[in-house]
Formats: C-alpha cells, sequence, structure tokens
C-alpha cells in the first residue's frame, strides 16, 4: 500500500506500509486491559489522557477495562509541524480535578525521546498522587534522550516516523485504522 499526498510547499508525503494493524492493535489492547485490571482489582483509577495523539488508544482502552474508571484529559506541546522533538514541554491543558491520593495512569501514543512523559510524570508526581503509571501504545526506545521506561506498552517499533492510530504529521492521518509508516520526500 503506496499512497501519496502533495498539499503544496515541495514536501511530498507517502503512506509507505502498514506497520501495526487494525486486528494486532485491538488485539494488544485487550492484553494491556487486562494487565491493568490485574494491577488495579478493587481499586479505582484516574486516567489521563494525552491529547490529541492518545485520544482513539485511550477510549479502546478505557472500555476494556472492568474497572471504576474517571477520566482526565491534558495537552502538552510537541513538535509544532515537524517530526523532530524540540525537548521543550509546556502544560497547554490541565487535568480538570485535583490527583492528590489517586491511582494515576497517564496514557500517551508513543514514548519517542522519553522528554514528554519524564517530565509530566514529575509534576504529576509533586501533587501526591496515591500512585502513577504510564500506559503507551507505542514506544520507540531507540530514540531516547531522557532515560523513561513505560509500565504498559503496546508495541516497540523501529525508529521510523508512524501515523494513524492518533498519531499525526502536521494534524493530520489520526484517523487511520492502522498504524503506518509515512515517508517524507521531495516534490
Ligand atoms: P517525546 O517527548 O519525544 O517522547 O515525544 C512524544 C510525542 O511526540 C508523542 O506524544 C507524539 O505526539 C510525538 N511523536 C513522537 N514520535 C512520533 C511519530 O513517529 N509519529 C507521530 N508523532 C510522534
Ligand atoms: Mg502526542
Amino acid at each position: 500500500m503506496i499512497k501519496r499526498y502533495s498539499f503544496g510547499g515541495g514536501i511530498l508525503e507517502k503512506i509507505k506500509r502498514v506497520l501495526i494493524g487494525e486486528a494486532d492493535l485491538k488485539r494488544r489492547v485487550k492484553e494491556l486491559a487486562s494487565a491493568i485490571e490485574k494491577d488495579y482489582k478493587g481499586e479505582s483509577i484516574t486516567m489521563i489522557c494525552i491529547l490529541s495523539g492518545a485520544s482513539i488508544f485511550f477510549a479502546d482502552l478505557v472500555r476494556e477495562l472492568d474497572l471504576s474508571v474517571q477520566f482526565e484529559f491534558m495537552s502538552v506541546s510537541s513538535y509544532g509541524s515537524g517530526t523532530v522533538s524540540s525537548g521543550e514541554v509546556k502544560i497547554l491543558k490541565d487535568v480538570n480535578h485535583p490527583v492528590a491520593g489517586k491511582n494515576i495512569i497517564i496514557v500517551e501514543d508513543i514514548i519517542d525521546s522519553g522528554c514528554t512523559l519524564s517530565y509530566l510524570k514529575r509534576i504529576l508526581l509533586q501533587r501526591e498522587p496515591k500512585s502513577i503509571r504510564v500506559c503507551t501504545i507505542l514506544d520507540k526506545p531507540s530514540r531516547r534522550k531522557v532515560d523513561f521506561k513505560g509500565d504498559y506498552v503496546g508495541f516497540e517499533i523501529p525508529d521510523e516516523f508512524v501515523i494513524g492510530y492518533g498519531l499525526d504529521y502536521d494534524g493530520k492521518y489520526r484517523n487511520l485504522k492502522d498504524v503506518c509508516v509515512l515517508e517524507l520526500t521531495e516534490e
């Protein structure tokens, strides 16, 4: 499957191949939910969705959880329109309720450099939750700039820029059902 898109500006956006298909994503989300259920049996949890990338994964994951779950949403600045992290993190939208004394699970789309999550975890820890863990559907361990490990990781993937299942390039492609590799070339 190769699809090419030109939006002007001299860059050709090419959907090169499916890296993780819809069926594999579904199966893995169920496995992650089972692991979370086992660890939090009898407890309630606050799931924090990191917008916008984690939105699709979050919606799938929470519906597989047979637990008492509360939703929170945070938005942090990331790449702008490029594909390389600036390393800077800014909170654009914070949670609506205090997290002190709560079991928190941060739900992310991908751990890349690790900058976003190590920053987020640090500032949420200062608010004294009962516990804090991180769940991500994708992980690119080879790209770390800071030491960071997710507690629940869907798939480790190679160093390629991916889109779909919530992940975007320049705000586009989040609605693809599969995780696909995007290639950018000169037009
Ligand atoms: P980190 O701070 O470098 O770990 O970056 C995390 C954020 O970068 C994610 O929440 C994504 O929004 C974005 N990101 C990293 N790699 C990719 C990718 O391959 N495709 C799309 N977004 C990505
Ligand atoms: Mg993101």
